[in-house]
């Protein structure tokens, strides 16, 4: 196997992606609708370590999340991260146990003070994110991830809620397609794609997305700059001349989108810090 450390991140597959950027509450997350994910289908392009995904998952309560992911070391390691947040989680609380089997009519003051205290409520039978410290999976080893058989509404929490993919998602559909999505999100990946796969790659993907949304359905685009094109570039000489015959620039994304079906973008900010201070703007298709 190569050693990731040791090749060129065409893809920008970098290894050790999240010991740079915020590890848990993800910034960009914070920024979209509260109950964007809940309960909805998601697809995040290009999830690398399944970061953002498994917070999508977990503490954003979606029914379903895929991470996609061209370069499958990185989906392994998705994987492994997982297993190491499910690791962390405490058990249901003994009032939300109780709620779920119908043995309370009301939330219990201490579920409503947890509820607060969370981006989005829990719900019955979930456990407390962060609950046990990192050093009790290291010390021990992961936990094994219970059977879903006879726990009714359990596939649709975390961890069973979240599965990765290895593909190429520009030219490569995945099973979970066919299904579409309430929502799909890509943070940081469209240089990637558009410098890979030229003007055409990157309006395959806006196609591809279109296709694979339900009508009314949410596509969060976090692009990265023209300017960031510049050092990619020098990364690799295919990158390069792919990079000469560029036409379409970054600012052109939310009029080719309206283009295709979506709404205009609701820019919801920059947040992040340097290098990582990127918009993310929001796009309904409508039609
Ligand atoms: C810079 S990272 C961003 C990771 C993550 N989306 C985030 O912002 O936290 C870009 C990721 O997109 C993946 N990627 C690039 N092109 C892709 C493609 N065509 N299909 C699937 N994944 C892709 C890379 O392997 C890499 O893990």
């Amino acid at each position: 196997m190569p050693n990731p450390a040791t090749i060129v991140p065409v893809y920008g597959n970098y290894h050790g992606y999240y010991s740079k950027r915020p590890s848990v509450n993800d910034p960009r997350l914070a920024l979209l609708p509260r109950t964007l994910f809940y309960g909805r289908r998601v697809l995040d392009v290009g999830c690398n370590e399944g970061w953002v995904t498994c917070e999508i998952a977990q503490r954003l309560r979606a029914k379903r999340v895929i991470g996609v992911d061209v370069d499958d070391t990185l989906v392994r390691l998705a994987w492994k991260h997982r297993r190491f947040v499910w690791s962390q989680q405490g058990p249901p609380h003994e009032d939300d146990q109780a709620e779920a089997h119908g043995h309370s009519s009301r939330p219990s003051a201490s579920r409503k003070r947890r509820r607060s205290s969370q981006s989005v409520d829990n719900g019955p039978m979930s456990g407390t994110p962060d609950y046990f410290p990192a050093a009790c999976e290291h010390m021990f080893g992961p936990l094994p991830i219970p059977d879903t058989t006879g726990h009714e509404g359990a596939s649709d929490t975390f961890p069973h809620n979240v599965t990765f993919r290895t593909a190429d998602w520009v030219n490569t559909p995945i099973p979970d397609d066919a299904e579409r999505y309430h929502v799909v999100l890509a943070f940081s990946v469209s240089k990637w794609m558009h410098l890979n796969g030229g003007d055409e790659g990157i309006m395959t993907f806006f196609r591809r997305v279109y296709e694979v949304l339900e009508p009314g359905g949410i596509f969060v685009l976090e692009p990265q700059e023209w300017d960031t094109y510049a050092k990619a570039r020098r990364m690799d000489p295919r990158l390069k001349e792919n990079a000469k015959h560029l036409k379409l620039r970054p600012d052109d994304f939310g009029r080719l989108l309206q283009d295709i079906g979506f709404g205009p973008a609701t820019h919801l900010g920059s947040p992040g810090e340097g290098g990582f201070k990127r918009p993310v703007d929001l796009y309904t298709k409508i039609r």
